[in-house]
């Protein structure tokens, strides 16, 4: 039997650094949302002789299939965590850009460990399979449970907020060579002297709007510390933003690490057109829609 998962972009609607820890990761604030541009997982068991054997493929040749890939080590950890041997398939659809701060990878580990957990009849509660997750990476919890949330210290303990509205209308952007996660944060550290006097921003109002359901005021709070140092160092990043606000949209921002961008529309011509104009450019566009979090 093969299980199908869906495996959804993240956008940080918040996303503030406050520390450098002793851990080398930073403390963190964020609220985070999952939005209907996803990857397709597909996992499937078979008889492996002797050890437990993982293997991957994907439509996209510039995804690794080894160790490196995080739904290799999430069907791993799975199996050690279960105490079992067993082969392991996974067939991933790339649609989600690489290393453009969405969690594409977080999101294709997030759905291997989810299917697992179905194909062996639910051994792990939720919580186990977040925190099997949290060992994988920061972003991996949130994009087992999806919809909205907010959270603090590493990222990775997501809090339930009220998923935005289905509705309300997203357009995710991409253009340019990836940015590597470390690299990002270590731009942070040189620009706020590790953060030893900052004070962070306050979420309250942005969390206020999406406790009312409000994704129109939603654009006056977002919040990204890594878009003006990341910009700096990928000058497509502001020929994006520009293009989407030029095409109507109600505001832009970068997402996670970047070099993505999104941006809110309030018309689905001028998201089709704000696509299109950026598809022209020879740039990744789509239109997307918020994902509540998932039923299990
Ligand atoms: O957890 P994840 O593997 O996605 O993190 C990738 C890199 O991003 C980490 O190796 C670390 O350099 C940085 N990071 C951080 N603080 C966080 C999350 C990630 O410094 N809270």
């Amino acid at each position: 039997m093969a299980i199908e998962i869906q495996a959804y972009a993240k956008i940080n609607l918040h996303l503030d650094v406050t520390a450098l820890r002793e851990d080398g990761y930073h403390d963190l604030i964020t609220v985070m949302q999952s939005l209907s541009l996803c990857d397709k997982v597909t996992v499937e068991l078979f008889e492996a002789v002797g050890e437990s054997e993982i293997l991957i493929e994907c439509d996209d040749k510039r995804a690794p299939l080894d160790e490196r890939n995080i739904a290799h080590k999430a069907a791993r950890a799975f199996l050690e965590a279960l105490d079992r041997k067993s082969g392991v398939k996974i067939k991933i659809q790339k649609n989600i850009p690489m290393s453009a701060g969405l969690a594409g990878g977080s999101a294709d580990g997030a759905a291997t460990l989810v299917a697992l957990n179905k194909l062996f009849g639910e051994p792990f509660s939720l919580n186990k399979l977040c925190e099997l997750g949290a060992s994988l990476g920061a972003d991996v919890p949130f994009c087992i449970v999806c919809g909205c949330a907010y959270s603090e210290e590493r990222g990775d303990k997501p809090r339930a907020l009220p998923s935005l509205p289905e509705e309300s209308l997203f357009v995710i952007a991409c253009g340019g060579e990836g940015v590597s996660t470390p690299m990002a944060y270590s731009l942070l550290d040189e620009k706020y002297d590790s953060f030893l006097n900052y004070s962070p921003r306050n979420t309250d109002k942005l969390i206020d709007c999406i406790k009312k359901n409000n994704c129109a005021e939603i654009c006056e709070h977002l919040f990204n510390i890594f878009e003006e140092p990341v910009s700096q160092h990928r000058e497509v990043i502001s020929i994006v933003r520009n293009e989407l606000l030029r095409c109507g949209a109600k505001a832009a921002m970068m997402s996670g690490s970047g070099p993505s961008v999104f941006a809110i529309f309030d018309s689905l011509d001028n998201a089709e057109s704000a696509v299109a104009a950026i598809g022209k450019m020879g740039y990744f566009a789509t239109v997307a829609h918020p994902v509540p979090r998932r039923i299990f």
